[in-house]
């Protein structure tokens, strides 16, 4: 993928598609909010990794959680969000900026991440993703990784991906991150495909 503008493409998707004409768009993000409500509490400082336009900070921001941070490549996809949260967007810190590249400003309690670590495909950029997470999470502290599970697509949104079980991706994040629960996940696409999802819970040792 030498020469590809990763930034560019995902600016293009959601310019061209919006919100909801993307395989990944999800009414409410259950199995995500399920798996921060049993590692999170209110004050936890969370962080959506790759978040696009979910709904996720939406569904959080509803539940009471009160530290919120989306982060996300694409320009497109944070104003759509910000857009549909109207004034409570206000509440919520906004980052614009490639996970492999951006420098943590501060600890999180919760790193979340749906589709977005599988589609680093070139070694240095997962290296660089793991320092990003290792860095940004505190001792104790949760990342959800949500990727294609082993019989998942190969690829989205034209691009290739890496797919994972627990284990391969608890291997990749190596030991400073405990695999405390992996959870299969069957997503349908608003087109009614199924794609296989694992969600993986780590802890920071
Ligand atoms: C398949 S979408 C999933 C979006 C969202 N997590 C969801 O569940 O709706 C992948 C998202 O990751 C973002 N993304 C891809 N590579 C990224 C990178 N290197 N840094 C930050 N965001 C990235 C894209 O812009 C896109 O919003």
């Amino acid at each position: 993928m030498s020469g590809f503008d990763r930034q560019a493409h995902w600016q293009q998707v959601y310019s061209e598609k919006g919100e909801n004409r993307v395989s990944w768009f999800q009414e409410r993000p259950t199995i995500s909010l399920e798996l921060i409500e049993a590692v999170g509490t209110p004050n936890s400082a969370i962080i959506d990794i790759g978040g696009g336009a979910s709904r996720l900070v939406d569904a959080l921001d509803g539940k009471g959680y009160r530290d919120l941070t989306v982060l996300d490549l694409s320009e497109s996809a944070v104003s759509i969000a910000k857009l549909r949260l109207g004034q409570r967007a206000a509440a919520v810190k906004w980052i614009v900026a490639d996970v492999t590249q951006w420098q943590p400003p501060t600890s999180y309690d919760v790193w979340h991440d749906r589709a977005a670590f599988h589609f680093l495909t070139e070694e240095s950029d997962r290296i660089a993703y793991v320092e990003r997470l290792t860095k940004a999470l505190r001792s104790g502290g949760h990342a959800i990784i949500g990727t294609f599970a082993l019989d998942g697509p190969e690829r989205c949104s034209g691009l290739p991906v890496v797919r994972y079980d627990g284990a391969q991706l608890a291997a990749r994040l190596g030991p400073s991150f405990a695999l405390l629960e992996m959870r299969r996940h069957d997503h349908q696409t608003p087109w009614g495909a199924i794609q296989h999802f694992q969600f993986s819970v780590f802890e920071r040792v």
